[in-house]
């Protein structure tokens, strides 16, 4: 049985990344593979702490984000049960909402960046993903279909923070491009559903 593939999905806040994953989901099971869908932060119990910091329920710093989104992390990549190590093992693609490029871009923009980096590229238990697929919107538009699709909007949505975020974003891949073993995919996620899955099956196809 052949490894499968991992395939992360970034994107600010409203770039589609929920619709687009699903859509790749089918695409590559329509081809004959097994896919298993996953998103950081994850149901551990650090995924919870994680959470309760994000919707403001409780106040944590930067640096204890950072940390614990490291360790979420490291548990989401070798736990027995659903880890992604077992299921790639096991012959799935495993299509997962966000890693450690949202770390560098959120907390790396809060804190040290330069730690943040270490911390998740230097972990022997955090693995490098076959690819990196970043729906690129502007903060505008990401706002717009926000309010539209969402009662409640997190902390992390102000238009301020969106365009710094995006232009983190923008910078940290810029920075990884230097790296080999860093497969990065910018994909414009303007227009309608089929029009941004299609952009990404095509660039996917390369991979799988
Ligand atoms: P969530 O509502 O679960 O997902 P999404 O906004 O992608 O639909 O929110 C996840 C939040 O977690 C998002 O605001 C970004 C933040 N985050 C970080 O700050 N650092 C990280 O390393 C990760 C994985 C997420």
């Amino acid at each position: 049985m052949s490894k499968g593939k991992f395939i992360v999905f970034e994107g600010i806040d409203g770039s589609g990344k929920t619709t687009q994953i699903n859509k790749l989901c089918e695409y590559l099971e329509s081809k004959g593979r097994k896919v298993y869908v996953t998103s950081e932060p994850t149901i551990s119990m650090t995924g919870g702490i994680l959470r309760d910091a994000l919707s403001g329920v409780s106040k944590r710093t930067s640096c204890e984000m950072a940390a614990m989104f490291v360790l979420d992390r490291i548990f989401h990549n070798v736990n027995h049960k659903w880890g992604i190590e077992k299921m790639l093992n096991e012959g799935y693609d495993v299509l997962c909402d966000r890693y450690y490029y949202s770390s560098l871009a959120y907390q790396g923009s809060e804190t040290d960046y330069e730690w943040v980096k270490r911390m998740n590229l230097d972990c022997p238990e955090i693995r490098t993903p076959d690819a990196c697929i970043f729906l690129d919107l502007t903060p505008e538009e990401s706002l717009e279909r926000i309010s539209k699709g969402r009662a409640t909007t997190e902390i992390y949505e102000t238009k301020e923070k969106l365009t710094a975020v995006r232009n983190t974003f923008l910078n940290v891949f810029e920075e990884l491009k230097e790296n080999p073993n860093e497969h990065i995919y910018i994909i414009s996620a303007f227009g309608d559903v089929e029009t941004v899955a299609k952009r990404i099956s095509a660039a996917m196809d390369e991979i799988v």
